[in-house]
């Protein structure tokens, strides 16, 4: 391409040269080849600038209010409010003789939560399995051997962590919680979180994020920034369920965790 626009180029320069009849000290040059560097600058189209990236920061935290209301169904009783403790230990005391759901009449052991006051994260899933509703232990199944590794991976041990659950009774069949369950058990999660104050909030799945943000959005339109809870960053992230349905959604629980890590590190 570059030696036939160079050979364009001086056969134009002669017939000028020759047209004008001047100047013939010009012609051994215009015969000469012209070097292709020359000629790639010169048809060069000026030098595009990269934009310079944009400074990266981390996105503003949405204000969501402390007790983000949990939305009753239309027609759902609102049910009394329960008596809620002063300390974790006698709250628990009070969630296991709840019977403000039908959740008690199918439940084995109640799931109330557990990890030290003061806990560097607070994780909330959605509601004990099989295994936690045999146990009384949250996150112990396959999901919650998962959710060991991701704590792991985040330089973290479970004794650092305090682990809930929206509903504290096993749904029959490992159902999505519905209105009648989290509303009445929604009390209980609100006084955990006063009472624990983690640093970061990390909501596993779409159930404990609509309750931790207020809002009705799935989890892909709500992870990978950070939102707020009262004045405790929030993360909300894929449930350990879901990343292990579908390993390609690690990647992204990842960066959710990392945005973790850098709040506990004050970045
Ligand atoms: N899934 C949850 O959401 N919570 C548990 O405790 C176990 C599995």
């Amino acid at each position: 391409m570059e030696p036939e626009i160079g050979k364009e180029i001086r056969d134009i320069a002669l017939r000028l040269a020759t047209v004008m009849e001047s100047d013939h000290d010009l012609l051994p040059h215009l015969r000469a080849p012209i070097p292709v560097p020359v000629l790639v600058d010169a048809l060069a189209p000026a030098p595009v600038r990269e934009p310079e990236p944009a400074p990266v920061r981390e996105p503003e935290p949405e204000p969501v209010p402390a007790h983000a209301p949990v939305p009753a169904a239309p027609g759902t009783a609102q049910p009394q409010p329960p008596d809620l403790s002063a300390d974790v230990l006698s709250l628990r005391d009070v969630v296991e003789t709840c019977a403000r759901c039908t959740l008690a009449g199918t439940r084995t052991r109640v799931v109330f939560g557990e990890g030290p006051v003061g806990a560097k994260v607070m994780f909330v899933g959605e509601g004990p399995g099989e295994q936690e509703d045999r146990t009384g232990r949250p996150f112990v199944g396959p999901a919650g051997q998962l959710l060991d590794r991701m704590i792991e991976a985040m330089k973290l041990g479970r004794g650092d962590c305090y682990i809930a659950n929206v509903v504290k009774c096993r749904p029959p069949g490992n159902a999505t919680p519905v209105p009648e369950w989290t509303v009445a058990c929604a009390p209980y999660l609100e006084r955990q979180i006063e009472l624990v104050r983690p640093r970061v909030l990390v909501a596993l799945g779409t159930p404990a994020a609509n309750f931790l943000t207020g809002t009705t959005l799935g989890v892909v339109r709500l992870r990978g920034r950070l939102h707020r809870r009262g004045d405790i960053p929030l993360v909300v992230t894929y449930h350990p369920a879901a990343l292990l349905r579908d390993p390609g959604l690690k990647r992204f629980a990842w960066e959710d965790l990392k945005m973790v890590m850098a709040r506990l590190r004050g970045v």
